[in-house]
């Protein structure tokens, strides 16, 4: 009788351990993409600013984004394409030279940590006009 009831605690003890063990184990890192916002060059028709801009949780404020934007139009012309900012900055710009001709601009931006850690990947479209 005894003995079973040692096994019975021993086992909850044992639950209790795994358990707690388990909540050491969660962390939650996230880096979310906010929507891209293209503005026009109020002096330049072919010139664009682009707002990027992330939120996310689990990161230092001073942890290290690097921030890439690329378009697929060799022609389009970007200003500091691959950006080191810090993870509370929560934002990057972007200068675009769009050639007079380009109909559609294809662009994709992507978010990595310093150590090349994937955090996040999107495209988006503009049409231009001059
Ligand atoms: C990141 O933050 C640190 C401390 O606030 C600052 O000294 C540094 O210049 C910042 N780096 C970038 C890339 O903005």
């Amino acid at each position: 009788m005894k003995s079973t009831l040692f096994i019975i605690l021993l086992f909850l003890f044992m639950t209790v351990e795994v358990y707690s063990k388990i909540i050491k184990q969660i962390k939650t890192m996230d880096l979310v993409s906010l929507p891209i916002v293209i503005t026009k060059d109020k002096h330049d028709p072919n010139n664009y600013i682009v707002k990027s801009q992330w939120f996310g949780f689990g990161h230092s404020d001073d942890e290290k984004v690097t921030h890439i934007l690329t378009c697929q139009e060799n022609s389009v012309k970007i200003k500091h394409t691959h950006q080191v900012k810090n993870f509370s900055d929560y934002e990057a710009y972007y200068e675009i030279k769009v050639p007079k001709d380009t109909d559609i601009v294809n662009c994709e931006r992507s978010m990595e940590m310093f150590d090349g850690e994937f955090l996040g990947y999107s495209t988006f479209s503009f049409r231009h006009k001059s």
